[in-house]
């Protein structure tokens, strides 16, 4: 993989995860698995996929797991050798190489943006990606990877779009934009969690940026927004006085895994597309159905 110009990935980690306590009382959210891997894992090789070296993580208390997980494991890998499992332990080595990996602290939940300025000092060389990684996404390429294309082609800020439904607006930052074809969009505002009726479009923005490093200064200076925290929206559409911001809207599948129950739809989805998986899945449903038809 050809290092892209966008060399950090920024990954705000600091939150508290309480929609899934108290699996989350002693594990990050990060490091829930999808299937057979944690949660960060398929964010960090998104942007490793997209050319990134250098991952930044905004972390908070409690957080120590992230760091062990990308290094290196000596006694594990000395044992999966040891019981001749070579294949795993390279697997396991692997995860370590994938770039390098830095950590901040968040000392206090003031919002995204104020995640996302903790991270400037371990984000010094010009535009940097940001993911959240609750949303995983499948893309081919990459979804940062596709922002990034549009970075280097167009110049200035990219953000990952999606139309949502009109009710669920509130949920997400939105724009207001005008369409330049090919999945491309001149963002023109933005607004975060609009009320279906204030909502300037359906277009809503989706945990993956390619940003300034100019956002940095106007972020310090920016005062609290929607909720009392320091919203990268905010700074975004400050940013927009100043540089152009584009969006896209990507290709690739989006697994939402910020809730129980949408983490469930993740987990049965990506095991249906996994041969090794699919039949156990469709097991377990047959069998459950079968019951309850005989129950009736
Ligand atoms: C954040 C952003 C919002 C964006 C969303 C995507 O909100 O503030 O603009 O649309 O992520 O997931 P959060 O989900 O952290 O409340």
């Amino acid at each position: 993989m050809v290092p892209s110009s966008v060399r950090s990935c920024l990954f705000p980690v600091a939150g508290l995860g309480t929609r899934f306590l108290p699996a989350t009382k002693e594990v990050p959210k990060e490091m829930i698995p999808l299937i057979d891997r944690p949660l960060i894992h398929y964010g960090v090789e998104e942007a490793a996929g997209a050319g990134c070296r250098e991952m930044v993580f905004v972390t908070s208390r409690e957080k120590r797991s992230i760091e062990d997980y990308f290094d290196r494991s000596f006694d594990l890998e000395r044992a999966l050798r040891r019981r001749g499992k070579d294949k795993l332990c390279q697997t396991i080595a692997e995860i370590s190489e994938l770039a390098s990996f830095s950590y901040v602290r968040q000392r206090e939940p003031l919002g995204l943006g104020h995640a996302v300025l903790c991270g400037e000092p371990l984000c010094s060389q010009g535009y940097f990606g940001v993911i959240l990684p609750d949303d995983v996404m499948i893309g081919d390429p990459p979804v940062l990877s596709q922002l990034v294309s549009v970075h280097e082609k167009m110049g200035g800020s990219v953000i990952a779009l999606e139309e949502v439904e009109a009710d669920e607006t509130s949920r997400y930052g939105i724009v207001r934009a005008t369409y330049s074809g090919e999945g491309l969009w001149r963002v023109t505002d933005l607004v975060e969690k609009p009320l279906p009726q204030e909502a300037p479009s359906r277009l809503a923005i989706m945990g993956r940026y390619v940003l300034s490093p100019r956002l940095f200064d106007l972020l310090r200076d920016l005062p609290r927004g929607r909720g009392g925290e320091i919203q990268l929206t905010d700074g975004l559409r400050r940013l927009l006085e100043e540089e152009p911001i584009w969006g896209v809207t990507y290709k690739g599948r989006r697994y939402d895994c910020g809730t129980r129950e949408s983490w469930l739809r993740a987990t049965v989805s990506l095991a249906l597309e996994d041969p090794s998986l699919r039949e156990i899945v469709l097991d377990v449903v047959r069998k459950e159905a079968m019951t309850e038809l005989t129950e009736c």
